[in-house]
């Protein structure tokens, strides 16, 4: 069985992770997406969250589970007996970062990771992204799944109306 693993953050997820996330599912028999929780990073949503708001949204694909890991990836690989780490890569500025994750996963435990070029629709787009002009009151629904736009809404605040002179 040819298994891969989707890790990230996911707050929340967006489009190009779920692009990145079907073609996978399309190559390996099974897609383990991984939600890493990591609390000393402050998250928009909780990881509870980003966790259901994922198996929401990947509930159409067959081979794709969801779960969360807490501490190395390649342990949570090994636990699973998931011999490929799938990334997605947007741009040169991902990959100085992406290869010495990759690098460092290799030397670790073997763990082979296999990079998948970003569909360009997506090139610009990253959570942190999301979060910011979601903030600010622009219109993120063509950037998100339905299910996350709805929740982005409810979470964030309506922005003030700018003060009259
Ligand atoms: O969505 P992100 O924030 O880019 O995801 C990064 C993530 C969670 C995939 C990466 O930070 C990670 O693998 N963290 C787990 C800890 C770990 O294994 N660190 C060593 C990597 S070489």
């Amino acid at each position: 069985m040819r298994r891969a693993v989707c890790p990230g953050s996911f707050d929340p997820v967006t489009l190009g992770h779920l692009d990145i996330i079907g073609r996978a599912s399309l190559l390996y028999d099974e897609v383990v997406v991984a939600v890493g929780v990591n609390a000393s990073k402050k998250r928009l949503f909780s990881f509870e969250e980003r966790t259901e708001m994922l198996r929401e949204v990947t509930a159409g694909y067959g081979n794709v589970t969801v779960d969360s890991f807490d501490g190395l990836i390649v342990d949570f690989c090994r636990q699973r007996e998931v011999q490929v780490i799938v990334k997605g890569l947007r741009a040169i500025s991902d990959f100085d970062y992406e290869l010495q994750m990759a690098q460092m996963n290799h030397g670790l435990a073997g763990i082979e990771t296999m990079f998948m070029t970003t569909n360009p629709l997506y090139s610009f787009l990253s959570s942190s992204l999301v979060k910011e002009v979601a903030t600010y009151g622009g219109d993120v629904a063509g950037l998100v799944p339905e299910a996350v736009h709805r929740r982005l809404l409810e979470r964030l605040p309506a922005p003030r109306p700018l003060a009259q002179p």
